[in-house]
C-alpha cells in the first residue's frame, strides 16, 4: 500500500514582549529613526511583532512551539524519529539547532538537521519530511520554523527594523495510509543573493562582513508576487487540483499587500487568506507554521479542508506545499 504523510498536530509560541507599531515608533525615536504607525500599516499591514529577551534562542522557542505539537498529536518526544528545523538564526554555528532542539524536547536517536532556506525554510522543511515519510526513512516527524530576527536587524534602518518579528511554529507530521500532504513544489534562483541577505561570516574568531539584515524591498516584492503565484499553480497541477479546491491559502507573512496580490491572481477572495502578520510581522521560516497553528486553533481551518502554504525569500527561494489537513 502507497504510503503519505500527514499533519496530526500544530503548535506555536511568541515570545511575551509584545511590540505594538507605537511602542517600536517610540524606540526608534529614542534612536533618532523616523518612522510611524500610519506608515508601516499602509505599507505592509503589520501592526504588532514579538521580540524575544536576552539569552532566548531559536531552540528555546522551537520547543515551547514542538510541545504544543506533540501535545496535540497526542505523542510523546520519545516517539519522534526525525526533527527538520528551519532557520536562518541557529543558535550556533554547529552543531545544528534541531540537535540542541532534539536533546531539550528527550527525542534523542532520530535524525535530526537544520534546514536553511530562509523565509521558505518551512515550506522546503515540510517537504523534505513528506519524501523522508513516503520512501520509509522516518515514521514520525517534527517540522518546525523557529527565528529570531530581532538580532539580525539594524534599528537604525527603517526601512527594514519594522518588518520582522521573532517566534515559532510546528507541526508533528505522521506516516499515513490516506493523503495529507498532496504536492509540492520547491524552487531557487541564487542569483538574486544580493537583493536579501545577511552577508557577514564567522572567520578566524571574528566576524568578517556585515551581519545585518539587507533588503532591496522593491526588488523582493515584485519577485515574490510572481514567483508565489507560479508555485500555487504548479502544485495544483501536481496534485490534479484547481484554484477552486483551495480552501485556505496560508502564505509566507510577510506583507499584506504580497499576500494581497497573491489572492487576486489565483482568483481568492481574501476571506480565504489566513492573515497573520498583522500581530506577528514577518518571521521568516517560523511565519507559516505560526499561522497555520492559529487558524487551526481558533478553529478558522478544519479538517477535512484543503491547505496552500507558500513560502518565498532569501535566496531567492520560493515553494508550495498543498496538503489536506
Ligand atoms: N517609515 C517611514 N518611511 C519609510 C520607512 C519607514 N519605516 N521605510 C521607508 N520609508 C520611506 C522611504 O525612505 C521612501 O521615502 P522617499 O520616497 O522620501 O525616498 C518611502 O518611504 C517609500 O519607500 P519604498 O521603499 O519605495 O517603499 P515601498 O512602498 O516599496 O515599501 C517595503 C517598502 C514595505 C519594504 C516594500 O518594498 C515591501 O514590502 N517589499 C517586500 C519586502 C518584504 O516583505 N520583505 C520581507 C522579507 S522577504 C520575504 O519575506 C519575502
Amino acid at each position: 500500500m502507497r504510503r503519505f504523510s500527514r499533519i496530526t498536530g500544530t503548535g506555536s509560541y511568541l515570545p511575551p514582549r509584545r511590540l505594538s507599531n507605537a511602542d517600536l515608533v517610540a524606540e526608534l525615536a529614542a534612536k533618532g529613526v523616523e518612522t510611524s504607525d500610519d506608515w508601516i500599516v499602509e505599507r505592509t499591514g503589520i501592526r504588532a511583532r514579538h521580540f524575544v529577551a536576552d539569552g532566548v534562542y531559536s531552540s528555546d522557542l522551537a520547543l515551547q512551539a514542538c510541545q504544543s505539537a506533540l501535545e496535540a498529536a497526542g505523542l510523546q518526544a520519545s516517539e519522534i524519529d526525525l526533527i527538520i528545523v528551519a532557520t536562518s538564526t541557529p543558535d550556533m554555528v554547529f552543531p545544528s539547532t534541531a540537535c540542541i532542539l532534539q536533546n531539550k524536547l528527550g527525542a534523542n536517536g532520530g535524525a535530526a538537521f537544520d534546514l536553511q532556506a530562509v523565509c521558505s525554510g518551512f515550506v522546503y522543511a515540510l517537504a523534505v519530511a513528506d519524501s523522508m515519510i513516503c520512501t520509509g526513512a522516518a515514521k514520525r516527524a517534527l517540522v518546525v520554523g523557529a527565528e529570531v530576527f530581532s538580532r539580525l536587524l539594524d534599528f537604525t534602518d527603517r526601512t527594514t527594523c519594522v518588518l520582522f518579528g521573532d517566534g515559532a511554529g510546528a507541526v508533528v507530521l505522521e506516516a499515513s495510509d490516506t493523503p495529507g500532504i498532496l504536492a509540492s513544489d520547491l524552487h531557487a534562483d541564487g542569483k538574486h543573493v544580493g537583493i536579501l541577505c545577511v552577508p557577514g561570516h564567522v572567520s578566524n574568531g571574528h566576524i568578517l562582513g556585515d551581519p545585518l539584515l539587507k533588503m532591496d524591498g522593491q526588488a523582493v516584492f515584485k519577485l515574490a508576487v510572481g514567483v508565489l503565484e507560479d508555485a500555487a499553480r504548479a502544485t495544483l497541477a501536481k496534485a490534479g487540483k484547481t484554484e477552486a479546491d483551495i480552501d485556505w491559502l496560508i502564505p509566507h507573512q510577510a506583507n499584506i499587500r504580497i499576500m494581497q496580490s497573491t489572492a487576486k491572481k489565483l482568483k481568492l477572495s481574501m476571506d480565504k487568506v489566513v492573515v497573520t502578520v498583522d500581530q506577528h510581522g514577518n518571521t521568516s521560516a517560523a511565519s507559516i507554521p505560526l499561522a497555520l497553528d492559529a487558524a487551526v486553533r481558533s478553529g478558522q481551518v478544519k479538517p477535512g479542508q484543503n491547505l496552500m502554504l507558500e513560502g518565498v525569500g532569501g535566496g531567492f527561494t520560493w515553494g508550495a506545499v498543498l496538503l489536506t489537513l
